[in-house]
């Protein structure tokens, strides 16, 4: 029996998580997703097109793998329906390839309103992105949730009326203004949509927690996509500032009904800095020229939402608590051609808080607003490395950078990312 692989992002996401599932893939059966929704953005470059993957997993790019949507999704059917046609017109067999959990949550219009609503009467803002996915997994934990399965039963009418009308109220509470409720939930309107897409995704829709043990049972090669990140975790993050789901090693398995057990090699993503859209604390962040110029070098721009990510030096403070939380057995540290390009490199090692200083990351929020981090320098100027074959062929300053980091961590680097490109990736055996 095989085991599944599974691909975690280590800090506010965006580190690449996208890229290493599509290497994995080159040789896997399957690609699972477990948590989130379209508030993900992988990104992959094949053969000089750029793919933005928010609900398909990334794994299908290979030609020869198939994409579960897990149980643990919050699924939008308009945008999966339009990553469906997308993929199609560049040539991928999305009807053969994809499968849908019967227990995928869906998306409807009410959520991302009700998103952008209470963000807007919340006076600490999280910045969401606004698609609707902690009002939906509200529904879920509420136990009023509209699964896929719901479409297929004699209920689905009554069941969504239901939902339609309660969260009306709901949203006219919030947004006592917002005059085009009544139009944008019209259920007449809502039901003939979603109806629709309820008989375009039948073929996609089954019991994906069989299929993936059976697969595992003739020994298969599993990969499970993480979405989002540890410190966007619903408990293990910087709560507030967080999303809905637990896009952690529990959520893994909750998300898609694997066991502990069924869980071989747990990869942690990183880049050689960091990154976070949205609100909230972040102690390496860089406010000045240094923070612009990673942005402008790494591309660091949000690949869902457009919106100008934060950047900052890498924390390996918050990575340890990453690697303790998910049981990390080997680390993807990627965009090491962009930090390269500094002359100098820091990298955090300790939080001082207040005289106290300290390698034990804690997601109190005070803790994180008074931590000032104490940092460790290593000469950078890596030069051209995007045509490196193997580790050996990096230049010094590069691989004493990735030895600090695997020193520090206490787990091999498997994975190095030299480029945006599939190709530009070095992997050690
Ligand atoms: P994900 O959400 O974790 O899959 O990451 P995103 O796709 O949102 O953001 C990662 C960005 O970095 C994308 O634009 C990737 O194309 C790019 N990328 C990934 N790895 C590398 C790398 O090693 N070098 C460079 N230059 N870009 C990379
Ligand atoms: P990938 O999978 C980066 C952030 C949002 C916001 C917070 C809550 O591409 O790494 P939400 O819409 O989920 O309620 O927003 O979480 N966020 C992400 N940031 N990458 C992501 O996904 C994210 N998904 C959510 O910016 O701060
Ligand atoms: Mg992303």
């Amino acid at each position: 029996m095989s085991k599944a692989d599974v691909v975690i992002g280590c800090f506010y996401g965006d580190e690449g998580k996208g890229k290493v599932i599509d290497y994995l893939a080159a040789d896997a059966d399957i690609a699972v997703r477990a948590t989130g929704g379209d508030n993900a953005g992988h990104t992959i470059k094949v053969d000089g097109v750029k793919y933005a993957m928010h609900l398909i997993p990334s794994g299908i790019l290979s030609g020869h793998t198939t994409g579960i949507i897990g149980n643990g999704v919050v699924l939008n059917p308009e945008v999966l329906l339009k990553e469906i046609d997308n993929l199609t017109e560049h040539g991928y067999d999305v009807e053969h390839y994809l499968k849908i959990s019967d227990k995928t949550h869906v998306i409807l219009p009410y959520h991302s309103m009700l998103d952008v609503a209470l963000e807007k009467v919340r006076t600490s803002k999280i910045g969401t992105t606004g698609k609707g996915i902690g009002p939906s997994y509200c529904d879920k934990f509420e136990r009023s949730g509209l699964r896929m399965e719901d479409f297929y039963s004699a209920s689905f009418r009554d069941k969504l009326k239901e939902l339609v009308e309660s969260r009306k109220a709901l949203l006219k509470f919030y947004d006592p203004d917002n005059r085009d409720i009544d139009k944008v939930l019209d259920f007449g309107t809502i039901y003939e949509t979603y109806s629709s897409y309820g008989q375009r995704l039948r073929p996609f829709v089954c019991d994906t927690i069989t299929l993936l043990h059976k697969a595992l049972e003739q020994n298969k090669k599993v990969i499970v996509e993480g979405a989002q990140a540890t410190l966007l975790d619903i408990d293990f993050g910087s709560y507030p500032y967080v999303t809905s789901s637990n896009p952690t090693i529990g959520g893994i398995l909750t998300g898609t009904g694997l066991s502990a057990s069924d869980i071989g090699n747990v990869y942690g993503i990183i880049k050689a800095y960091s990154s976070r859209v949205g609100e909230g604390p972040y102690v390496t962040e860089l406010l000045d020229a240094t923070g612009d110029r990673i942005r402008e070098l790494g591309h660091e721009y949000g690949t869902t939402t457009g919106r100008p990510r934060r950047c900052g030096w890498l924390d390996l403070v918050t990575l340890k608590y990453a690697k303790r939380v998910n049981g990390l057995t080997a680390l993807s540290v990627n965009h090491l051609d962009t930090i390269g390009k500094f002359d100098q490199i820091r990298v955090c090692v300790a939080y001082d808080c207040g005289g106290h200083v300290t390698e034990d990351f804690s997601t109190n929020l005070e803790f994180l607003n008074r931590a000032k981090p104490v940092y460790k320098e290593f000469p950078g100027n890596f030069g051209d490395i995007s045509r490196c074959t193997s580790f050996e062929e990096l230049p010094d300053n590069a691989k004493a950078y990735i030895g600090f980091i695997e020193e520090y961590m206490g787990i091999p680097v498997k994975f190095i990312g030299t480029g945006a490109d599939r190709e530009e990736m070095l992997v050690r055996e």
